[in-house]
């Protein structure tokens, strides 16, 4: 009877993944954050009229649906994921807009049928965007240099030129009262 239960276990793995034939796709996928990214999954002969979907979620069974076809070539757009199916060379394709960080998951795209869906593994990596804080900005380095030279302008005002005064003053300052000093001290020096 152990040896039954092990020899059905990869059947009933077959049996419930049984898509990978039927459907293929990229591994992976990338994208840069606020940009956008294309998946392309094609399918075998006979799969035209069926509803194709893109769902998230590193478990397959309980993965979010994102978007679904109709079973038509109509493009079917769900915020900033939209998905067309192309029936005349077998594919479709999955177009992920302005990407944030957080889309980065683990995703699928299918085929819905009675029975097991057919679906395919896809990892989607979203990479920083390059460095720019604050998008009112513009171009960081016209941006960043001017409030940069204001700043090491008003520092030179109001810290390094009255530094630069006062220490000047106590130059002046010092070195008069020890002409003075110096006088009183020879005075009596030369009562003496
Ligand atoms: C299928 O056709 C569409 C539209 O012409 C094209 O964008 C896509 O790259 C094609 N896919 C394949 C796998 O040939």
């Amino acid at each position: 009877m152990g040896g039954r239960t092990t020899w059905l276990l990869p059947a009933l793995l077959l049996l419930l993944h049984p898509g990978s034939a039927a459907i293929t796709s990229p591994k992976a996928a990338r994208g840069l954050e606020r940009g956008s990214l294309t998946v392309q999954c094609q399918y075998s002969p006979g799969w035209e009229l069926y509803v194709k979907w893109w769902c998230r979620g590193a478990d397959w069974g309980c993965c979010k649906f994102f978007v679904k076809t109709t079973g038509s070539e109509q493009e079917v757009k769900k915020d900033h994921v939209s998905i067309k199916d192309n029936q005349k060379n077998r594919s479709f394709t999955v177009t992920m807009e302005k990407l944030r960080l957080n889309d980065a998951d683990t995703y699928w795209c299918g085929i819905e049928r009675i029975g097991t869906d057919l679906g395919v593994q896809i990892e989607v990596t979203v990479d920083p965007a390059p460095v720019t804080t604050g998008d009112t900005r513009g171009h960081p380095s016209n941006g960043g240099r001017s409030p940069l030279g204001s700043a090491h302008f008003l520092l030179l005002v109001f810290l390094k030129l009255p530094l630069l005064l006062g220490m000047l003053g106590a130059v002046l300052w010092v070195s008069r009262p020890q002409r003075s000093s110096g006088r009183r001290q020879s005075q009596p020096h030369e009562n003496q």
